[in-house]
C-alpha cells in the first residue's frame, strides 16, 4: 500500500449479515454477531491506515420494521460494543460519535446514556473518528437539521439570506466533518438505502458482493485501491 492515496473519510453500508447466517444455517442474530467482530477489525485497520473518519451504517430508521427478536439482538450488540469500549476508552485513541436520532423514544434510556458517555470519554481523542449510524435515516437527518436550523434562525434573528449549504451542514449529524470520499456497500445490493444522502453527493461508490461477515482488511484495501484509480472531477472539466 505504498504511494497510495488514503481517503480522509470512508463510509460503509455493512450489509449481508442475514444472508451469511442463512448460508451457514444459523439464526440471523449470529450473522449480526459475526458482523460486529468484523467491524472491530475494520475500525482497527482504518485507524492504522490513517483514515480520519469511518462512518458505518449499523441500523436504519427503516430497520424498525424487522421482527422484535432481531431488533432486540441488534440493540444488545450495540450495548455490548459500548460497554467494552467504555471499559477500554482510556487506552484507545479512537473518537466515538453516534449519528442518527439517539433521542427517539425507541432508543432505551440506558443505551442513550452509554452512547453519550462514550462520546464524552473519547471527544478529545486524536486517532480515527468512528461514526456509528444507529437509528439513522438520511431523510430523517435532514428534517431534524431543518428543525434545529429554523429554531436557531428564529431565536438568533438570522437573516433569511444567510441560509446556505455551509449553514445547513452545521445542523447535520456529521457537522464539522468532511464528506465521505469513498462509500463501500457489501452484499451485492446497488443502492444507498437512505444512507447519507447529503454527504455522499460526490463520494466514490464501491460495491462488492462480499457479505459483511466475510469482509476483511484485505477487502477494504481492495476498495482503497479501486478508489485510487478513480478520477474525481467535482463538476470541473479537466
Ligand atoms: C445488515 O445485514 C445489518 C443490518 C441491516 C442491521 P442484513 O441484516 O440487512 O443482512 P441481509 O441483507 O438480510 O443479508
Ligand atoms: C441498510 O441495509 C441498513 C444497514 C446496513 C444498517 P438494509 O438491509 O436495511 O437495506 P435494504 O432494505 O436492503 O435496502
Ligand atoms: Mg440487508
Amino acid at each position: 500500500m505504498e504511494d497510495i492515496k488514503i481517503p480522509v473519510h470512508v463510509a460503509i453500508i455493512m450489509d449481508g449479515n442475514g444472508r451469511w447466517a442463512k448460508e451457514h444455517s444459523l439464526p440471523r442474530n449470529e450473522g449480526h454477531r459475526k458482523g460486529t467482530k468484523v467491524l472491530e477489525q475494520i475500525i482497527k485497520h482504518a485507524n492504522g491506515l490513517g483514515i480520519k473518519y469511518l462512518t458505518v451504517y449499523a441500523f436504519s430508521t427503516e430497520n424498525w420494521r424487522r421482527p422484535k427478536s432481531e431488533i432486540d439482538g441488534l440493540l444488545k450488540l450495540f450495548k455490548r460494543y459500548l460497554d467494552e469500549h467504555i471499559k477500554k476508552a482510556h487506552k484507545e485513541n479512537i473518537r466515538f460519535r453516534a449519528l442518527g436520532d439517539i433521542w427517539s423514544d425507541r432508543i432505551p434510556d440506558e443505551l442513550r446514556e452509554k452512547i453519550l458517555l462514550l462520546e464524552n470519554m473519547t471527544k478529545d481523542k486524536k486517532g480515527l473518528c468512528f461514526n456509528m449510524a444507529f437509528n439513522y435515516g438520511g431523510r430523517d437527518e435532514m428534517i431534524r437539521a431543518c428543525k434545529k436550523m429554523i429554531n436557531d434562525i428564529m431565536l438568533k434573528n438570522i437573516p433569511y439570506d444567510n441560509i446556505n449549504e455551509e449553514l445547513f451542514e452545521n445542523y447535520l449529524d456529521t457537522a464539522g466533518q468532511s464528506d465521505p470520499d469513498l462509500m463501500i456497500r457489501t452484499s451485492g445490493e446497488i443502492r444507498t438505502s437512505n444512507f447519507l444522502p447529503w454527504q455522499l453527493t460526490y463520494s466514490e461508490f464501491y460495491f462488492t458482493t462480499c457479505l459483511w461477515p466475510e469482509f476483511t482488511p484485505q477487502e477494504f484495501d481492495k476498495a482503497i485501491a479501486d478508489y485510487n484509480i478513480r478520477k474525481r472531477r467535482f463538476g470541473k472539466s479537466e
